[in-house]
């Protein structure tokens, strides 16, 4: 398998190779990793980022000189190393407070006490120069459709953001934010459930074009959305600001597998999406490769390192497989007999408007639809048959 490089962009949240397995049913299956360990770890094994949550790093209750120790500890790590902090997040769903969300909690007291929290970590962020500020927020949402007031929690999302937005802007910190939809899990029904909420929130906002999305494969998945499609739409928008790859099979609960190990195809028009573009070109991604996944509770430590290579793998191992199948003349044939480049030319001519169409009567009159029954078949099959044998390496 391909070796990672500090080129790949590959990042991990400290929260993955971190978790040590407590779920619903049972408690931890592994000991707690040290921050100072995990980053030479990952720089070991080729990554060149690391992102956080606060209390990823130092506990909620931890003191002004244990937040500043535990920081101190991480910087020094970052420079032996060379590893970078690209994006930094906030807890505002572990602890008890946070129950009924932190921007969107009915309790005005605890949403104050959660700007607060985010301000004081976007000051961190920014003294670590981090470009991006991720916002999950897993506990925006409700159980009980009579207890939650929807737009007011919106109106409310939308005044923290704007504030945290503005603080920014005031700053002059070079942060970005990005907003990550969830559909459910922790809250039955999380508030901004897919990209597309996001996205159509984002607009809405003072500063929009400091907004973007961090959309998550497993979350697109379990509301049964194609994720490829909903990045190409994110990229369209120029809102694809940070991204965060796993796995997942199927509608069930967020699995975080290793990326590549839930909706494998999936995982190869995604990466295909990402490194070239499109087929037809247009804006590929340049930012990190980061994961947020899960090492299964099953394994030791020597296992958690052996995932956390197994996400590189599988992404590199599918680059290397999207340029196969580009490369391929007999793909390119296929693309071709599929009309995929037809789609990249405008369906107007230049400078054609509404009654030049009207006066050619090619496209109507004389345009003929009876030979599209039993004939001019698109050969799309035949394309996915040969994207296939490339991913399996049959080609
Ligand atoms: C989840 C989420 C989180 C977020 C993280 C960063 O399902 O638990 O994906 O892992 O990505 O909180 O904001
Ligand atoms: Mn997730
Ligand atoms: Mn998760
Ligand atoms: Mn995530």
């Amino acid at each position: 398998t391909p070796t990672p490089t500090r080129d790949d962009k590959f990042s991990f949240g400290l929260w993955t190779i971190g978790w040590v397995g407590q779920d619903q049913f049972g408690g931890a299956s592994r000991e707690p990793l040290d921050v100072v360990e995990a980053v030479e770890k990952l720089s070991e094994l080729g990554a060149y980022g690391l992102t956080f949550h606060d209390n990823d790093l130092f506990p909620l209750e931890a003191t002004a000189a244990e937040r500043t120790g535990q920081i101190d500890r991480l910087k020094g790590v970052l420079a032996s190393t060379g590893v970078v902090v690209p994006m930094v997040t906030t807890n505002l769903f572990s602890h008890p407070v946070f129950k009924d969300g932190g921007f969107t909690s009915n309790d005005r007291s605890v949403r104050r006490y959660a700007l607060r929290k985010v301000l004081e970590n976007i000051d961190l962020a920014a003294e670590l120069g981090a470009e991006t500020f991720v916002m999950w927020g897993g506990r925006e949402g409700s159980e009980f459709d009579a207890a939650k007031d929807v737009q007011a929690a919106l109106a409310r999302y939308r005044e923290a953001v704007n504030l945290l937005a503005e603080y920014v802007t005031d700053r002059g910190y070079g942060l970005r934010f990005a907003i990550e939809p969830k559909p459910n899990e922790p809250r039955g029904d999380i508030l901004l459930p897919t990209l597309g909420h996001a996205l159509a929130f984002i607009e809405t906002l003072d500063r929009s074009e400091l907004f973007g999305i961090n959309p998550e494969v497993g979350h697109e998945q379990m509301a049964g959305l194609n994720f490829t499609h909903g990045v190409a739409q994110a990229l369209d928008a120029g809102k694809l600001f940070h991204i965060d790859l796993n796995g997942q099979r199927s509608i069930k609960f967020d699995q975080d597998l290793v990326f590549g190990h839930g909706d494998l195809q999936n995982a190869f028009s995604l990466v295909d999406l990402l490194e070239h573009g499109g087929p037809n070109g247009g804006p590929a991604y340049d930012g990190p490769r980061h994961f947020d996944y899960k090492p299964s509770r099953t394994e030791d430590y020597d296992g958690v390192w052996e995932s956390a290579r197994a996400n590189m793998a599988m992404y590199l191992l599918l680059k290397e497989r999207a340029q196969s199948f580009r490369a391929d003349p007999e793909v390119q044939e296929a693309l071709a007999a599929a009309k995929v480049a037809e789609l990249g030319q405008p369906t107007l001519n230049p400078g054609e408007g509404y009654d030049a169409l009207r006066a050619d009567r090619s496209a109507y009159e004389d345009f003929d639809p009876a030979p599209y029954y039993n004939g001019r078949g698109f050969g799309f099959v035949r394309l996915q048959q040969l994207m296939l044998e490339h991913l399996m390496g049959a080609r």
